[in-house]
């Protein structure tokens, strides 16, 4: 076993995300910047160059950024997560977006006033969209994509795109607290009448207000964060350190990023919108079962009760390993890898992934140096399901996260 201490250090109970950088967009299992910025701290980390190889919504920028980290690169594969990553770490002018914002209210209500013009525009290819969104929303955000496209400047044009998404939720009939798609139930459909335009106003003032206040003043013009939108890939460049929260499991039976993004996804004009979450690590299957080290025990007591979740199990670690090859490649002699990770109950098999991260590391070049635990209480994800998919049988799975540091000794 590799050692794991519970640290309440990092268990930050009462708070939540936003005391911190507040996030300009939900997105689900985010982490907790506070880890990620004690955690360099403690591994006296204020520079080099700094890696989340699944950045989501890019939370362990944050943190780079709040230690004083210049250089960073984060991937995804969800055009959501890099829109949003790359928004919050670009500097972009505040009276060029204000600017910008009175001149797409003008042409936006101008437009509107003839209803022939919106009928002139095309209308947007989005899988069922009269079941999630009703004529009249439809309308008004088919304009104000038509607008925001029209926005030349990347930055900007990215920048305005955030309060569209949320914007699409919110005005959408899925229920909003949920991550996966449900739709909200007929009688609640009847007196859904949402007022688009002012929906996005009241979403761009606010993400303004976050950006202008958390986020800008600490984007020195030295700062340098890219995001790309793709898989890691071990030949793009050396790291210092690597920060991330991995995903738990695989999409479709954990948190679904891909579902939870699809109709953002689609609006945004993403036309595989629907395959993101079988394109993600876990999404494909597998013929044999992982027989070798720490998880090995485990798939084969899932195994034995269903041997389809034993194969979805193994495609998961099968993906995390692979990419943990490529990441530990990457990295500096005496470079730090810090995965904030939680253990997953898949058939009540509890699934160690803190152990495998720390084996595929130290397989990779690494040693393991300590895996802090600390109490799940802030995490914006599923705290219940049903681990052993029966019906009505749900569980508090985790309770606990783990942080894993490994240091690379090897070249
Ligand atoms: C736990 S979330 C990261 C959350 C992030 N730390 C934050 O605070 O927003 C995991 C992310 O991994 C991404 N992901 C899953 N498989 C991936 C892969 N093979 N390559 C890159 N990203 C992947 C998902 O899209 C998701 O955004």
């Amino acid at each position: 076993m590799y050692k794991v201490i519970r640290n309440t250090k990092y268990d930050y109970i009462g708070q939540s995300y936003s005391s911190s950088y507040p996030n300009l967009h939900k997105y689900p299992a985010t982490m907790l910047p506070q880890i990620g910025i004690d955690i360099l701290k403690e591994l006296n980390i204020s520079k080099g160059r700094l890696l989340d190889p699944y950045c989501g919504s890019g939370s362990s920028f944050s943190s780079g950024l709040e230690c004083g980290i210049k250089e960073m690169y984060g991937c995804d594969i969800n055009p959501l997560a890099v829109l949003l990553s790359k928004v919050k770490f670009t500097k972009i002018s505040p009276g060029k977006l204000l600017e910008t914002r009175k001149a797409f209210r003008k042409s936006l209500y101008d437009f509107i006033k003839n209803e022939r013009n919106i009928e002139a525009l095309s209308r947007p290819q989005i899988t069922n969209i009269d079941f999630w969104f009703s004529k009249e929303v439809i309308k008004n955000l088919t304009v104000m994509k038509y607008f925001i496209d029209k926005i030349t400047n990347e930055n900007i044009r990215n920048f305005f795109l955030i309060p569209f998404s949320e914007t699409v939720r919110e005005v959408s009939y899925t229920r909003n607290n949920e991550f996966k798609l449900f739709r909200m139930k007929s009688e609640e459909l009847l007196n859904f009448n949402p007022d688009v335009i002012g929906v996005y106003f009241k979403k761009f003032d606010n993400t303004f207000s976050s950006y202008k206040n958390f986020y800008l003043p600490k984007l020195k013009d030295t700062t340098k964060v890219e995001i790309k939108y793709d898989k890691f890939n071990s030949a793009d460049k050396h790291f210092d350190v690597v920060l991330t929260s991995p995903p738990y499991g695989d999409s479709r039976t954990t948190v679904a990023y891909g579902q939870f993004s699809a109709l953002s996804n689609e609006w945004l004009g993403i036309d595989y919108a629907r395959k993101i979450d079988s394109m993600l690590m876990g999404g494909q299957k597998l013929k044999e079962n992982i027989k070798k080290g720490v998880i090995a025990d485990f798939v084969s007591q899932i195994d034995s009760v269903d041997k389809k979740r034993a194969l979805e199990v193994s495609a998961f670690y099968n993906d995390l390993g692979s990419s943990i090859k490529e990441v530990a490649g990457s990295i500096f002699k005496g470079g730090k890898a810090i995965y904030v990770v939680g253990n997953r109950t898949v058939k009540n098999v509890q699934l160690l992934t803190d152990q495998f991260i720390a084996e595929k590391f130290e397989e990779n070049g690494f040693k393991h140096l300590i895996t802090y635990e600390r109490a799940l209480s802030n995490k914006s994800m599923p705290r219940k399901n049903s681990p052993t998919n029966e019906k009505g049988k749900t569980l508090n799975t985790m309770l606990s996260e783990y942080i894993v540091i490994c240091e690379k000794v090897l070249n």
